[in-house]
């Protein structure tokens, strides 16, 4: 009898290793990553974790859009009584077939391949001037050069020093990788027309899921380069998160700032969120989540931080673009109370733009989620006319009366739509792939305090 119970001891702790090797679950997805269960959750929570990754991952459309009013009804109708979050949402997005194709490269646990556009691993060129490490005065980098370069893409019709004369970085929000974020919006735009700006983005890895304060120093690093390389000022345009954390390089890294011509938001979260759990995990309160999703929420050590000391005023000319009650992660999002609203203390020239008062009761401004101002042809139209004239936007330059029917700026399609609303469920992917989460916020660094 004892005998029997010392061999099923050893037996217990020879399959589960001194250091317990977390036994992975596969996910049946096209391309079967490997979902590993968080350690030191109980079974129950890990099992329904996995459920939850393989349901974000199998998920079959039961309708797919096939035009961009479609694709804009189908999310007015997906929309609740109040907002949820990302995988709840990412859940119903997959349903109502806005997803994007082929998650390969895309997550966490499947980095792209060099050249590819989400690649963190881009071999580029040593800069004019250095710009590592980092100046006086500036915060320290504890990422090293190599690190932090790799981050930028920089596509191939991309012109470096004084030819291309306005060189914007595209910066993407949580959950996502530079060159899914921007594709289907941003990116395809720029490209078909160079006059607007020339665009490189970051990928960074984690897919933004890391401490904001190491996602910032990816921003400060190709702020400094970019401007190096092209021997101009850049412009900075960010999703979500990709403001927040650009906020925070804006505060903390001067030199950047003053490298910076300005900066566009699409549906910033400076504020965070007053959903009390971003990711919306229905399962239990403490289970580990990536640090910038509990750095998001709105009374954060990260948030009060940054927005300390004028840290709620803008730094550089700043266009902000946000829809009030339907975006379904960052709440409140409307008037001068919305997470996105950014105060002008410093006199730097803010334009604040909620869709729902610039173009009340039209098909551009009625309706928007947190990821439709990346297409809606007002948000896009206003983004566009800050970056073509420099900082802030006016709106007496835009032909409202055109942009505000315009639900999707007209060199997008609805395949562009789809792929854009994927960002969500695609994000809910990683949010679940993250390892290892956290239960208590990062430590600010010893330079913020
Ligand atoms: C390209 O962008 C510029 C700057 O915003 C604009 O003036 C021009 O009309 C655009 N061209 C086309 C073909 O859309
Ligand atoms: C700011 O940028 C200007 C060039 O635009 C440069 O001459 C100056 O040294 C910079 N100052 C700081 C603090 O980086
Ligand atoms: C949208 O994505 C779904 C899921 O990948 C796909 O089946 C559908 O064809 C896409 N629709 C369009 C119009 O691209
Ligand atoms: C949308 O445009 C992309 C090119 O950017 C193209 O590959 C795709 O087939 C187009 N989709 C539709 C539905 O026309």
């Amino acid at each position: 009898m004892i005998a029997k119970l010392i061999y099923f001891i050893v037996l217990a702790v020879c399959v589960r290793g001194v250091h317990p090797v977390p036994s992975p679950v596969i996910v049946r997805d096209l391309d079967r990553r490997l979902f590993n269960p968080i350690a030191g959750l109980t079974g129950a929570v890990e099992k329904r974790l996995a459920e939850l990754a393989t349901k974000l991952a199998d998920t079959q459309p039961t309708s797919t859009p096939t035009s961009i009013p479609d694709a804009v009804a189908t999310l007015k109708s997906i929309f609740g009584p109040k907002p949820t979050g990302i995988i709840t949402n990412g859940l119903k997005f997959l349903t109502s077939g806005l997803k994007v194709d082929g998650t390969d490269g895309v997550t966490i646990n499947s980095p792209a391949p060099p050249d590819n556009i989400n690649s963190f691993k881009n071999s580029n060129p040593e800069p004019p001037t250095p710009v590592f490490p980092a100046a006086n005065g500036d915060a320290p980098f504890s990422l090293n050069e190599q690190q932090l370069r790799s981050a930028i893409f920089i596509p191939a019709a991309f012109q470096g020093m004084g030819m291309a004369p306005n060189p914007v970085i595209l910066v993407p929000g949580t959950g996502a990788l530079g060159g899914v974020n921007f594709v289907g919006n941003f990116a395809k735009v720029m490209a078909l027309n160079q006059s607007i700006a020339q665009p490189v983005w970051l990928n960074i890895p984690g897919a933004m899921l890391d401490d904001v304060q190491t996602n910032a120093e990816y921003i400060a690093y190709a702020i400094k380069y970019m401007s190096s390389l092209t021997g101009a000022k850049v412009c900075v345009l960010g999703w979500s998160q990709g403001n927040l954390a650009t906020q925070w390089v804006m505060k903390y890294w001067p030199t950047a700032r003053n490298a910076t011509k300005q900066l566009i938001s699409i549906s910033p979260d400076f504020h965070g969120t007053l959903i009390a759990n971003i990711a919306d995990l229905p399962i239990i309160d403490k289970i580990p989540l990536p640090p910038s999703i509990l750095q998001q929420q709105s009374n954060s050590r990260f948030v009060r931080t940054l927005r300390a000391g004028g840290g709620d005023s803008a730094y550089v000319p700043t266009t902000t673009l946000y829809s009030s009650v339907f975006d379904e992660i960052v709440q409140p999002q409307a008037g001068t109370g919305a997470s996105a609203f950014i105060k002008d203390a410093r006199n730097v020239g803010v334009s604040n733009n909620e869709i729902q008062r610039v173009c009340p009761g039209t098909p551009a401004g009625e309706f928007g989620t947190h990821e439709s101002l990346l297409f809606n042809g007002l948000s896009m139209a206003i983004a566009i006319d800050a970056l073509s004239n420099g900082g802030p936007a006016d709106l007496t330059r835009i032909d409202l009366s055109t942009v505000c029917q315009q639900l999707a700026h007209p060199a997008l399609n609805v395949t562009d739509v789809n792929l854009t609303e994927g960002l969500i469920p695609l994000a809910g992917l990683n949010v679940l792939e993250y390892r290892p989460g956290v239960t208590k916020e990062p430590a600010i660094r010893s330079y913020a305090k």
